[in-house]
């Protein structure tokens, strides 16, 4: 593959950490760290990202740079390695498949330009919604069929072109700009929320320690998965484009340190603004916490100082979050096409595109637009909707399996020596290579098998 391109160094970097920071941590991280009481969750959940998401992503680098192939042929060429069976390809199709299913992402982003353009709106006319007209607006939009598929629509599209472009010139290119704009908005979010009264409240909430149950415990292991964009093929495809000059180690510490960073400061954000309400009004104003991010943070951002501009900006904002991620989930899958049917990469988008209509259609309409998929019940009442079905799979089982196999095939299949030359490579002497390679065999193997049986028994 002599005519592959390569990252340039701070474009591996900022185009996985785009690929990390996404509705995972602005939309997901904020909702569920609230629902179990902050404070011990988020130690759990730094805990799981430093001991099981840095090591994994590391291993889905290593095997992405070594065999410097798509997502599926890099678990046969990695697997040919002497001495080891070629039994481990089928790892690479499990993580093509819960990628194929996280499609669903796009019906969340889609809502993000919706409200973009709503809070545009807003702000040039003047904001006067009550919470209620808030929650209903939203409820409205979730029921039309049409404005769902027209704003995932728009989002599938854009992404598409954007990666029509090429590697360097689109992926690369745009998480250039919009990492940077994104980190410019949170600072100018956390100055100001930082005159509200919630504030330091905000801060107390995230870092207190109290008791935590094992579903939370479960959840926030679940979490590193999604927000590190692991068990999906991402790690891998990138990986294949880095160059052997950089460090897999260094760029995976800087990738876990930002994603972490931004969710922390998503966090606080929101909880400036929610703990500024008098706690005897609070579960009113924000109702069902899975979509506070669309039905009460309207309201809220706008009685911030400077609400009209805050407002659409932060939308903007989760916007192109949200873009860096589908540009990653959508490369993974050009990458594939390019190399398996050498089409050009015109033809590739064209085909992501048509492949994610499978999924974005049905999931668009499953938010009460359609009946029957709303409906839609395969694995139990708490999963109803083919929108939750697929979230349940990819969260809950194919991410966790795909990073368990991906463990075990470099912590146990794959030979020491290549291993530790090829993450020395651009690295120099890596004095925890030991450490890495006994988390890989023993503590991510147990914790994810612990996760798997505690989904099991949850049945
Ligand atoms: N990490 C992304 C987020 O937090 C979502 C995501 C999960 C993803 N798996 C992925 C993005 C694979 C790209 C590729 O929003």
């Amino acid at each position: 593959m002599s005519n592959r391109p390569n990252f340039s160094k701070s474009g591996f970097i900022l185009a996985t950490v785009g690929s990390a920071i996404g509705l995972g941590n602005i939309w997901k991280f904020p909702y569920i760290t609230y629902e179990n009481d902050g404070g011990t969750f988020v130690l759990v959940y730094l805990a799981a990202v430093i001991l099981i998401g840095a090591p994994l992503m590391m291993a889905e680098i290593f095997i992405g740079r070594h065999s410097k192939r798509n997502v599926v042929d890099s678990f046969k060429v990695v697997g040919k390695h002497p001495g080891m069976a070629g039994i481990w390809k089928g790892v690479g199709w499990l993580s093509l498949i819960a990628l194929f299913f996280l499609i669903y992402y796009y019906s969340v982003a889609g809502w993000v330009i919706f409200y973009l353009k709503e809070t545009i709106g807003w702000s040039v006319a003047g904001f006067n919604k009550t919470p209620a007209e808030l929650t209903e607006n939203f409820n409205a939009f979730l029921h039309n069929g049409n404005s769902q598929l027209f704003y995932s629509g728009i989002f599938l599209f854009f992404t598409a072109l954007i990666l029509s472009f090429g590697l360097t010139k689109g992926v690369e290119k745009m998480s250039k700009i919009l990492m940077p704009a994104l980190f410019t908005c949170l600072i100018i979010f956390v100055i100001a929320v930082s005159s509200q009264p919630g504030f330091t409240k905000a801060f107390e909430f995230l870092f207190h320690f109290d008791k935590i149950t094992s579903k939370g415990v479960l959840e926030a292991i679940g979490h590193s998965f999604f927000t590190l964009s692991l068990g999906a093929g991402m790690g891998i495809t990138f990986g294949s484009y880095l160059s052997k000059s950089q460090s897999i180690v260094k760029s995976t510490a800087m990738v876990v340190f930002f994603d972490t960073l931004v969710g922390l400061m998503a966090c606080i954000i929101m909880y400036s603004i929610i703990f500024s309400i008098p706690e005897a009004n609070r579960a009113e104003s924000f109702g069902h916490s899975a979509v506070m991010l669309f039905t009460s943070l309207p309201k809220l951002l706008y009685n911030l100082p400077g609400g009209t501009f805050v407002a659409p900006l932060f939308y903007l904002a989760v916007g192109f979050a949200a873009l860096t991620s589908t540009l990653a989930m959508g490369e993974v899958f050009i990458t594939l096409f390019q190399e398996k049917l050498g089409w050009t990469r015109r033809k590739c988008a064209a085909a992501y595109v048509a492949l994610s209509l499978i999924i974005v259609v049905p999931a668009g309409l499953s938010h009460g637009g359609v009946d029957s998929l709303a409906e839609l019940n395969l694995v139990g009442d708490a999963h109803k909707g083919f929108f939750n079905i697929l979230d349940y799979l990819v969260s809950n089982w194919m991410l966790v399996l795909a990073g368990l196999f991906t463990s075990l095939f470099i912590g146990w299949a794959f030979p020491a020596k290549p291993l530790r030359e090829e993450m020395e490579e651009g690295h120099g002497t890596w004095k925890l290579f030991h450490i890495w390679r006994f988390s890989l065999r023993f503590i991510l193997p147990a914790g994810i098998v612990w996760i798997l049986v505690s989904v099991i028994q949850s049945l």
